[in-house]
């Protein structure tokens, strides 16, 4: 398994397991078939509501002894309704409880947008903070300071855009890790360009197009990653599926990615993958696919009311 040094030295998997929309017993097994196979990084989060089973997961594959807690990586993330400084160190405890862990090895702002305390999901402008009242800064203090309690090893961010990475104070920590949608119709060049010179990990989440959320979130001719021609021809040439290539395309490019996997053959074909390697022009063609789309377009955050613009408007 290839592994990222983060910028506070923290060693992270670059491949990971992503867990949105998988819970009860599904989520256990699969996490349990991962650690077995080899997987040591686990992507969760409050609101995933699966916490609790990824818990239990870990605690299972510890138990049977197949690694150690040192031996994993586990990230899960600050839900928008917690953005207020007082509210990030009992929202991080909060979820070390459900996920029955003494700590976190990575600790993520999931979104740029603040809610007011108890909104899981808004329905109306009433739901938010206004921007001016919970500043990015101020919610990035707060982490910078549950990091020094030692309650989570690393912290970084989730869909920040240039725009809100500078909007944190100059002075502050570079985020160790920023967690974004990428594929090869979205390669975030610049985001990637910003994380080389300042020390910024990206981390490539739906990878695969995340096929498998809610109707209601997808556009109408959302493409399908899977049957891009020019994907479908290289898979060929490197005999792996198109979704290897998929993920094979971070890893090659040294950046993380944590598809979501709860068949057991598509978690040993992703770890299979993050063996491929590619060639240098094939990485360019890839490269050369991007149309800047966005398969989870951030539009149901919008709230121009409370000073929120579409959150991926300004690059
Ligand atoms: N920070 C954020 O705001 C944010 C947003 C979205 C996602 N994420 C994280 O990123 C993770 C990945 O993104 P995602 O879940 O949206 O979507 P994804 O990983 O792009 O796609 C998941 C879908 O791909 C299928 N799949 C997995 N491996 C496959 C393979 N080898 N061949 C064919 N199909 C395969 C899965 O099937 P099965 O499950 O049936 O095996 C599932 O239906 C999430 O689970 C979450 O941890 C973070």
């Amino acid at each position: 398994m290839k592994y990222i040094t983060l910028n506070d030295k923290v060693r992270m998997p670059a491949l990971g397991l992503g867990t949105w929309k998988a819970q009860g017993d599904i989520v256990i097994q699969a996490i349990i078939n991962a650690i077995k196979m080899g997987y040591r990084h686990i992507d969760t989060a409050m609101i995933y509501d699966n916490e609790v089973e990824v818990g239990q997961a870990i605690a299972k594959a510890i138990d049977l002894g197949l690694c150690r807690r040192e031996d994993l990586f586990i990230t899960s993330k600050l839900w928008n309704d917690r953005h207020d400084a007082d509210d990030v160190l009992p929202a991080l405890e909060a979820s070390l409880k459900r996920l029955n862990l003494n700590y976190l090895d990575l600790y993520l702002i999931h979104w740029p947008v603040a809610f007011k305390s108890g909104v899981i999901l808004p329905e109306s402008s009433q739901d938010y903070q206004p921007l001016s009242k919970a500043p990015l800064a101020a919610t990035w203090k707060a982490m910078e300071a549950v990091k020094r309690t030692g309650l989570t090893k690393a912290i970084g961010v989730s869909n920040f855009t240039l725009h809100h990475l500078e909007s944190l104070n100059a002075d502050s920590e570079t985020p160790a890790v920023n967690q974004v949608e990428m594929h090869p119709l979205l390669t975030q060049k610049a985001l990637r360009d910003y994380g080389k010179k300042h020390g910024m990990v990206l981390t490539a989440y739906a990878p695969l197009g995340s096929t498998d959320r809610a109707e209601g979130m997808k556009a109408q001719d959302e493409p399908d990653l899977f049957e891009l021609s020019e994907l479908k021809l290289m898979a060929e040439r490197y005999q792996c599926t198109p979704a290897q290539l998929l993920i094979a395309f971070h890893i090659n490019r040294g950046d993380s990615v944590i598809p979501k996997a709860v068949q057991t053959t598509h978690l040993s074909d992703n770890l299979a993958a993050a063996s491929i390697e590619l060639s240098k022009e094939d990485l360019t063609a890839l490269e050369g696919l991007n149309r800047d789309y966005r398969f989870i377009n951030g539009h149901f955050f919008d709230c121009p009311e409370q000073g929120y613009d579409w959150v991926f408007a300004h690059p």
